[in-house]
C-alpha cells in the first residue's frame, strides 16, 4: 500500500444530484446519475488515497475501500464538505448541486389549486466557490463544468472565479457525454489555462485520466 502514488493523501469527492424539498413528498432535482463522481472516488482509492465520497441520492454502489456520506440537499452537502475540507489534500467536486431551492418548505403536502402555483426559489450556496475561497496552497481543488454554449470560455472563467487548480469540462453537445451515460468526453484546463482534450471514453477511463493529471500536479 505504501508504494501507491496517493498513499497518505486524503481526498474528498462529491457526486450525484441534490434534492431540494418542496413539501414532504416533492422535491426539485436533476438527472445526475453520480457515475462520474463514483468512478473518480474509486480511482483515487485504487491509487491509495483515503477517500470520502459525499453523495446525493443515487442508485450507485460504492466500493468498500472508501468512506461514503449520503446527503440529500445542497445544504447537507455543504455541511459535510465544510466538516472535512480542511483535512483533505485533494477535492473533486463532481456533484450537480442545485443552484436554487424553494424558499419555504411546506410542512404539509401542497394541495392542488384552482389556478397555477408559483414557487419562490432562493439561491443555494456555491459549495465549490466557498471552498475555493478558503483553499490553502497545498490543497488541490477540482471542479466540473457542464455547458451548452461557449463552453471553453465559461469553463476558464469558472476556474479563475472559483480559485480552482483544474476544471473538467464536459459538453452536452457530444453524444455519449454527460449525465446518464457510461461514457464521457472531457477537456481539462489547468491554472495556466492550458487545455488538454481527451477522447470519448468510459467513465472509469475518464476517472483515470483526471487522476493522472492530478498526480502530475502533486509531483
Ligand atoms: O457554476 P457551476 O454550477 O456550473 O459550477 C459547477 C461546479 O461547481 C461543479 O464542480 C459543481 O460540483 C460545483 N457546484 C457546487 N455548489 C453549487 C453549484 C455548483 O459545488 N451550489
Amino acid at each position: 500500500k505504501q508504494s501507491l502514488p496517493l498513499y497518505g493523501k486524503k481526498a474528498m469527492v462529491t457526486a450525484g444530484p441534490t434534492y431540494e424539498a418542496i413539501d414532504p413528498v416533492r422535491f426539485i432535482g436533476n438527472h445526475s446519475s453520480g457515475k462520474m463522481g463514483f468512478a473518480i472516488a474509486d480511482e483515487l482509492a485504487t491509487l491509495g488515497a483515503d477517500v470520502t465520497l459525499i453523495s446525493g441520492p443515487t442508485a450507485q454502489k460504492s466500493n468498500q475501500n472508501l468512506k461514503r456520506i449520503d446527503v440529500v440537499s445542497a445544504k447537507d452537502m455543504l455541511e459535510s464538505c465544510n466538516a472535512i475540507f480542511d483535512e483533505v489534500d485533494i477535492t473533486i467536486m463532481c456533484a450537480a448541486v442545485a443552484d436554487y431551492r424553494p424558499k419555504t418548505v411546506s410542512t404539509e403536502k401542497i394541495k392542488k389549486q384552482e389556478n397555477n402555483l408559483t414557487l419562490e426559489l432562493e439561491k443555494t450556496t456555491d459549495i465549490l466557490s466557498s471552498l475555493g475561497s478558503r483553499k490553502k496552497t497545498n490543497q488541490i481543488l477540482v471542479g466540473f463544468a457542464l455547458e451548452t454554449s461557449d463552453e471553453e470560455n465559461y469553463a476558464k472563467g469558472k476556474l479563475e472565479k472559483k480559485n480552482l487548480d483544474l476544471i473538467v469540462l464536459n459538453s452536452l453537445k457530444d453524444t455519449g457525454a454527460g449525465f446518464k451515460t457510461d461514457t464521457n468526453k472531457i477537456t481539462i484546463f489547468n491554472k495556466a489555462l492550458e487545455r488538454t482534450v481527451f477522447d470519448m471514453k468510459s467513465k472509469t477511463e475518464v476517472a483515470k485520466d483526471i487522476c493522472e493529471v492530478i498526480l502530475k500536479i502533486i509531483k
